[in-house]
């Protein structure tokens, strides 16, 4: 009798700090993986960010001017760092237009041919106008644009850029 009621307190006492412990257990560990998976939970798509140009005068009237930076984006745990070309187009002392130097064929990089009055793609030989729109080659779609503010004399530009369909 004796021996029973000694094996029963043993239990107890067995049970109540298993329960203890996993209580501690969950009042640290549950936070605690809260926290390190929430980034992994967040939604990523496309970095959206405002970003400033400079100064608008700048960029002369009638000639696309390249303006190259990188932002970096956050998703999750994973750092990405995106570098973009674009081509600030002034068209008068007032309209201003920004494209993306992406090429609407499979992403390689366009650059302007001031003699050609081109920007071309170096993959396949796609032309686009002085205002992105596909002038030969296999790009199905004019060059995206960027969403441009001007405050105070200064040129912004909103991220991520717009698709066109002509
Ligand atoms: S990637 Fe530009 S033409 Fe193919």
């Amino acid at each position: 009798m004796s021996d029973n009621h000694q094996l029963s307190r043993r239990d107890f006492i067995k049970g109540a700090t298993a329960a203890i412990g996993g209580l501690i257990g969950a009042l640290i560990g549950i936070p605690s993986a809260a926290y390190l998976l929430s980034p992994a939970t967040q939604a990523g798509g496309e970095a959206e960010a405002v970003i400033a140009l400079g100064t608008l005068d700048n960029y002369p009237i009638g000639v696309p001017t390249r303006f190259d930076f990188t932002q970096t984006k956050v998703n999750g745990w994973e750092r990405t760092a995106t570098n973009y070309g674009l081509y600030v187009v002034r068209k008068s002392e007032s309209e201003v237009r920004v494209f993306s130097d992406v090429c609407t064929h499979l992403g390689c990089r366009v650059t302007w041919h001031p003699d050609q009055k081109h920007y071309i793609s170096p993959c396949h030989d796609g032309h686009f106008d002085i205002l992105g729109g596909v002038v030969s080659g296999p790009p199905p779609r004019p060059l995206d644009e960027f969403t441009t503010k001007v405050e105070n004399g200064n040129l912004f530009v909103q991220l991520p850029a717009f698709r066109r369909t002509a």
